[in-house]
């Protein structure tokens, strides 16, 4: 027992020297976890939606209307209340990290205002978020608060990763790595994959997990909606194995074609995973499935862009605080 203590005690002061004495490599770690954790409340919030536990806690920011915490109220079932609750206590995690980020971007030296930037739009945007789910309990769930609720996650993700992508390198201006106008497709594909992400939330919204029976929907034909939204499937797809092409043919470097594949056979398994779901009549587990698939088909998609430009290598190795201020006295 004392044994683990110890270990338990050693490794939280390790966890605390990753943020208080950061290196370039550990803000990077923090940053990949922003990108996780982010990624991961879209599922989890998907899990209250198909679980018809969006009004498990009816009020925002308490519980029930006269507890923080759940407790017994009116016709709303335990499981329903313990799961939107739990969904509310992630924030929490979310915010942690988020703060971390923040923490070690500000203390890393020499300071980067590029990442202390985007560094910041962490907390103020899971803060943001927060408020945010607040109106979307108040509105009983209407459909364009859930949709705009995922959609901020999704720029969170973004600017999650655009920390992660710039604190593995220099301050050098861009320097592109493959054609001019195979990132000009890079840039049309990230817009497509965004306006599918649109379009998914539409579906969603019309479609039957409401999160509620109080719940309102878009007065939209489910076929059209869905028709549209697998139209800009075709799309992206289209672009995705464009880009996969014209990457193999100009030689570019071999992680961006890795990338590029990558992308394409994200795309097309979450692709599958959305018409077996249509096809089995949108069975919950394969919606939150979907949800996770459409956060990874993103993150690859950034992943991509963000790989074919360079901004040269770290100006400096990676130091600790400590080491830095030791060498720079
Ligand atoms: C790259 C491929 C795809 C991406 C990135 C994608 C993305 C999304 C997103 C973001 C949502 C909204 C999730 C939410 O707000 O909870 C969604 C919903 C949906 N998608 Fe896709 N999708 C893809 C392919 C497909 C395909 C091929 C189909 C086949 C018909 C499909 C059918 C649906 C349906 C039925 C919903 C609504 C599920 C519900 O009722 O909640 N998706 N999709």
């Amino acid at each position: 027992m004392k044994h683990l203590l110890d270990q338990i005690g050693r490794n939280a002061v390790k966890l605390w020297h990753t943020v208080w004495s950061p290196t370039p490599v550990t803000v990077r770690r923090w940053a990949l976890a922003a990108v996780v954790v982010n990624a991961g409340i879209t599922v989890s919030g998907a899990a209250v939606r198909v679980t018809k536990s969006g009004l498990g806690c009816p009020t925002w920011p308490r519980c029930t209307p006269g507890s923080f915490i759940p407790a017994a109220h009116g016709e709303t079932a335990p499981i329903n209340m313990a799961i939107e609750f739990g969904n509310r206590m992630l924030t929490f995690l979310v915010l942690a990290v988020a703060l971390v980020c923040l923490v070690t971007a500000m203390r890393l030296l020499p300071r980067r205002r590029d990442l202390v930037r985007l560094a910041w739009i962490q907390p103020v945007g899971v803060a943001a978020q927060a408020l945010w789910g607040g109106l979307v309990v108040r509105s009983l769930l209407n459909p364009v608060t859930v949709s705009v609720h995922f959609l901020i996650s999704t720029g969170l993700i973004a600017a999650a990763y655009a920390l992660y992508a710039r604190s593995r390198e220099g301050d050098a201006p861009p320097r592109r790595l493959v054609h001019r106008d195979i990132r000009t497709l890079g840039f049309a594909l990230t817009a497509a994959v965004f306006v599918l992400l649109i379009a998914g939330v539409v579906v969603t919204g019309t479609g039957p997990h409401s999160g509620d029976q109080m719940a309102s929907r878009f007065q939209f034909d489910i076929e059209s909606v869905v028709r549209i939204h697998t139209d800009f499937v075709y799309i992206v797809v289209g672009l995705t194995f464009a880009l996969l092409f014209a990457v193999h043919v100009t030689d570019a470097p071999g992680y961006v074609r890795r990338a590029a594949l990558v992308l394409l056979i994200v795309e097309l398994a979450q692709g599958g995973v959305g018409y077996v779901q249509y096809f089995l009549g949108v069975p919950a587990a394969l919606v939150d499935l979907h949800v996770l698939g459409s956060t990874l088909v993103w993150i690859c998609t950034l992943r991509v862009v963000f790989m074919m430009r360079s901004r040269g290598p770290l100006d400096t190795p990676a130091t600790n605080r400590d080491e830095f201020n030791t060498v720079n006295a």
